[in-house]
């Protein structure tokens, strides 16, 4: 998304009908559908088969529903392709080594180590996962809330491609973020190219006309796409909220109609909950060595 989407522009109308029209439909659909008759259904944010099969063709079309009705394009056959010059404006702008938050399939990772960067993605969709590590890159399946490998220790963070709305609220994600970098360490941010500060509450919508967006028919075992809070957040804004939590700005720059911040980490005392976590995943991630900044 981006800079995606969100970003570039006004969110297009859902196509069809009102949105309460839709939630009632995909409502009496869920009622009168029994478990025994349909077979249990599995529920995900961006772990839901919408997402997943947008990956694993490598296009979309992919939206973020937004409760309104409003759908916000995803920008899955850039991310699927091969890092472009916006990507590389903030790529090469990395220092030591890189956690890439909300890797998706893997175009910066990959591109990352091509340039000798030490990187590691995380995700919480096992496709994005996987087609990241396909490309050789280093990921693993991990919400950026999670504990991580080398907590207090990351030179540089990435949060692009919209990826500063994980969550729904950017404050937070930047307090995150500071725990996890070390002393004087970057946070790259892409920011909506246009001025807002807006939450939202979405869901994944493939726009192939499901009731609630959800891909129809709805058969056994299909996953639902169930709502999740994101935020869009342009530069402005994200640069109100960095200095309130001490964040110094670094850079500003914008290539191909896409915008960028950099931003050094406050200095600041970690907190008391993220020094127990990088403790604990020190001791129990599932990752080698040559995923753990040095
Ligand atoms: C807007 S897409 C960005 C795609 C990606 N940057 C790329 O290059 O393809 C958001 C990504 O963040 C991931 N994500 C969402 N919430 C997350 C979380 N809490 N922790 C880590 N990743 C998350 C999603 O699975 C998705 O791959």
């Amino acid at each position: 998304m981006s800079t995606t989407v969100p970003s570039s522009g006004p969110a297009a109308p859902a196509s069809a009908g009102a949105p309460d029209t839709h939630e009632a439909v995909a409502d009496s659909v869920y009622a009168s559908d029994t478990p025994a008759r349909r077979g249990p259904l599995r529920t995900a944010s961006w772990g839901a088969d919408p997402y997943a099969n947008a990956l694993r063709t490598g296009r979309g079309p992919l939206f973020l529903r937004r409760s309104d009705g409003w759908l916000l394009p995803l920008d899955v056959e850039r991310w699927c392709s091969d890092a472009g010059s916006a990507d590389l404006s903030a790529l090469h702008r990395c220092e030591g080594p890189v956690l890439d938050i909300g890797c998706g399939p893997g175009r910066l990772v990959a591109e990352l180590a091509s340039l000798g960067h030490r990187a590691l993605g995380i995700d919480v969709s096992e496709a994005a996962v996987a087609r990241t590590r396909g490309l050789g890159g280093a990921a693993l399946l991990r919400s950026v809330f999670d504990p991580l490998p080398g907590e207090g220790r990351w030179g540089t963070l990435l949060l692009l491609d919209g990826n500063i709305g994980i969550g729904g609220d950017p404050a937070a994600l930047l307090d995150r973020a500071a725990d996890l970098l070390g002393a004087g360490g970057l946070l790259i941010a892409e920011t909506a190219p246009v001025d807002l500060d807006e939450r939202v509450r979405v869901r994944l919508d493939d726009g192939r006309g499901g009731p609630d967006g959800r891909t129809a028919p709805v058969a056994a075992g299909d996953e639902v796409a169930e709502p999740f809070l994101w935020a869009r957040i342009g530069t402005p804004a994200l640069l109100r909220h960095a200095r309130t939590g001490g964040w110094r700005t670094a850079d500003q720059w914008g290539a191909e109609g896409r915008t960028f911040v950099s931003l050094r980490r406050p200095e600041r005392e970690r907190s008391a909950r993220t020094s127990s976590q990088s403790a604990e995943s020190a001791n129990s991630a599932p990752v080698i060595s040559s995923q753990l900044p040095r």
